[in-house]
C-alpha cells in the first residue's frame, strides 16, 4: 500500500531544506550586526622618523643600515610613508575608508629608547597619544599591536629571542603600554606572527635579525614569546583590569590541503597545520595546554638521534603552562593564502637542526590556483574557511578576529587594483560561509593593509595597501585605489558587493 505518510514527510522536508537555503542565501549577503570592519599597518612599515626626538634603533634600523643586501631592493624604512609626520592626512583617510577600527603597532624604541632602563621618552608619547586620540575623535577604535617585529637593537646584541631576559624587557614594554594608553586603547594584540618572526629570523633568514640558529633559535624564540604573552596577559588581567580592555595576539596560519587523496598526503597536511598554526595555538586555547604531543615527540626524538642532551623544542614548567593556557581573550589570525603538503618520498637526513626538516612534508601548489605577486600567495579563499572551521573544532570555537588578510600587487601597481578588490570579496564570502553556516565565532576582519608600505625583506616592491604611496614622493602622497571603495562600500552596508543591486557581481 502507498505511503502517504512517509510521502508527507519528505514533502515536508524538501520545504524545509528550500525555506533553509533561501535563508542562507540572503544571510550569506550580509554579516551580522555588531560584525566590525578594519584595517591594519605596523610601526617600523609605516612611521619612517627613524633616528628622531630620542628613538634609538631597532633591529629592522639596524639590518637594513648594516645588511642591506638583505632586502630585495636595498630599500628601507628611514622614512616609509613618513607617517610619523602625518597623523591627520592618515586619519583623514581612515575616515575617508569608514572603518571601525585600525590596528596599528607602537615602536618599542621610540617609547623605550633604552630598554632595560626605566626612562619613558616624551616624544613617544607624545605621538602614540595623538595618535589614539585622534582616532578616538573620529570614532575608529584603535586596536594596537604591542610587539610587531622591531625589536630594540640592543636586545638584540643581548640575543634577542633566544635570550630569557628578553621576557622581562618585554613585560616592562606591556605594561608601559597598558598603564600609558590603556584607558583608551581597549584591544590589545601581544605579539604578532609569532611563527613567522622565528621561523623567517632564525630558520630562513628572510627576517631581521637574519640570524642562523636554525632548528634550536626559531624554537627558543616561540617559547619565550609564548611566555612573554602569557605574562602579560596574566598582568593585564591583575593590575589594568579595571580598564575593561581585551589581549589576544595573532597567529599566522596558511591553510593546507593534501596533495592527493591518499592517507599519506592527508597525513602531511595534518602536520603543516599541527607545526605551524598549533604550535602557538596549542598552548594558549586547548584543553591540555603545552605544545602538540607530536611535535614534542618528534622533536624530542630529532634531537636525540643528532646528539643533543635536551631536546630543542624547550618545556614548559607546571607553572608556565598553567599561565599559558586560556591566557587569550580573542584568537588573531593572520591568513592570506593555502598550500597543498604531500609526505616526502623519504624522511629527510636528520644531522641538520632545521624547522622544515622536523615538519618533514613536502609544499605545492595547484595551479589553477590564481597568483599574485608574491610568488607562494596564491587566491584560495576556500582554505580559510577551512582554517576556520578546524579552529572551531580543535579549540572550542574561540573568538577569532582576522587580525591581517590581503592581496599583494607588485611595485607597478598604481589605483587600478581589481585583483585586491576580488580576493576581498571571495575571502569575505567564504568567511561569512563560516559564520553563518559552520557557525564559526569570527567577530572582526582586518584588511592588510591600510596604505602601501615597507614590506620586510621585499622592501617597496610589493604593494598591500588600499592607498596607493608614491615612495618617489617626499611627500609620500596617498592616493585611493579601487579596492578602497569598494572596501568602503563592503563596510558601509555590511553587505558583500554581489548583493548590492548596484555593483557589479564578481
Ligand atoms: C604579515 C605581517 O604581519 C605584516 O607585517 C606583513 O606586511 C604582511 N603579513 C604581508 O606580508
Amino acid at each position: 500500500m502507498f505511503n502517504y505518510k512517509y510521502l508527507l514527510q519528505v514533502f515536508c522536508f524538501g520545504i524545509i531544506l528550500v525555506v533553509q537555503k533561501t535563508m542562507q542565501n540572503t544571510t550569506l549577503c550580509t554579516f551580522p550586526p555588531g560584525f566590525k570592519f578594519g584595517t591594519a599597518t605596523s610601526a617600523y612599515q609605516i612611521e619612517g622618523a627613524w633616528n628622531v626626538s630620542g628613538k634609538t634603533p631597532s633591529i629592522w634600523d639596524f639590518a637594513t643600515h648594516n645588511n642591506f643586501e638583505s632586502i630585495i631592493d636595498r630599500s628601507n624604512g628611514d622614512i616609509a610613508c613618513d607617517s610619523y609626520n602625518q597623523i591627520d592626512v592618515d586619519i583623514a583617510n581612515l575616515q575617508l575608508l569608514n572603518v571601525s577600527f585600525y590596528r596599528f603597532s607602537i615602536s618599542w624604541t621610540r617609547l623605550l629608547p633604552n630598554a632595560g632602563n626605566n626612562f619613558i621618552n616624551p616624544d613617544g608619547v607624545r605621538y602614540y597619544n595623538e595618535v589614539i586620540d585622534k582616532l578616538i575623535a573620529h570614532n575608529i577604535d584603535p586596536m594596537v599591536t604591542i610587539f610587531h617585529w622591531d625589536l630594540p637593537q640592543s636586545l638584540q646584541d643581548l640575543g634577542g629571542w633566544t635570550n630569557k631576559l628578553t621576557i622581562e624587557y618585554y613585560l616592562q614594554f606591556a605594561r608601559t603600554c597598558f598603564s600609558l594608553f590603556g584607558d583608551r586603547v581597549k584591544t590589545w594584540i601581544t605579539f604578532n606572527e609569532i611563527s613567522m618572526y622565528c621561523v623567517s629570523a632564525y630558520d630562513k633568514k628572510s627576517l631581521a635579525p637574519f640570524a642562523s640558529l636554525s632548528g634550536i633559535g626559531t624554537y627558543l624564540c616561540a617559547h619565550y614569546m609564548l611566555l612573554a604573552h602569557g605574562r602579560a596577559y596574566r598582568i593585564y588581567k591583575k593590575d589594568f583590569i579595571h580598564q575593561k580592555g581585551i589581549v589576544g595576539l595573532s597567529i599566522d596560519s596558511p591553510w593546507y590541503f593534501p596533495a592527493t587523496n591518499t592517507a599519506n598526503d592527508k597525513m602531511a597536511a595534518m602536520r603543516a597545520i599541527i607545526t605551524g598554526f598549533d604550535w602557538l595555538a596549542h598552548p594558549i586555547f586547548s584543553q591540555t595546554g603545552d605544545y602538540p604531543l607530536f611535535m614534542r615527540k618528534r622533536i624530542d626524538y630529532n634531537s636525540k638521534q643528532q646528539g643533543f642532551k635536551e631536546s630543542r623544542l624547550p618545556r614548559f614548567t607546571t607553572k608556565e603552562k598553567a599561565i599559558l593556557q586560556g591566557s587569550a581573550d580573542f584568537l588573531g589570525l593572520n591568513h592570506y593564502t593555502s598550500k597543498l603538503a604531500s609526505m616526502p618520498m623519504s624522511e629527510k637526513a636528520s644531522e641538520m637542526t632545521s624547522y622544515e626538516i622536523d615538519r618533514s612534508f613536502d609544499i605545492s601548489f595547484d595551479p589553477k590556483w590564481p597568483k599574485s605577486a608574491r610568488n607562494h600567495f596564491k587566491v584560495v579563499p576556500q582554505g580559510l574557511r577551512k582554517l576556520l572551521l578546524y579552529i572551531r573544532d580543535t579549540y572550542n570555537n574561540p573568538i577569532v578576529y582576522i587580525t591581517e588578510n590581503g592581496y599583494a600587487g607588485d611595485h607597478s601597481e598604481y589605483i587600478d587594483d581589481h585583483d585586491r578588490v576580488s580576493y576581498t570579496n571571495l575571502y569575505l564570502t567564504e568567511i561569512l560561509k563560516a559564520i553563518v553556516i559552520d557557525k564559526c565565532n569570527v567577530t572582526k576582519y582586518t584588511s592588510w593593509s591600510f596604505m602601501d608600505n615597507f614590506e620586510w625583506h621585499d622592501g617597496y616592491t610589493l604593494r598591500f595597501g588600499m592607498f596607493h604611496v608614491d615612495f618617489n614622493d617626499p611627500k609620500r602622497k596617498r592616493t585611493p585605489k579601487k579596492s578602497m571603495y569598494a572596501y568602503r562600500n563592503i563596510i558601509r552596508f555590511g553587505t558583500l558587493p554581489r548583493c548590492l543591486s548596484f555593483e557589479k557581481s564578481i
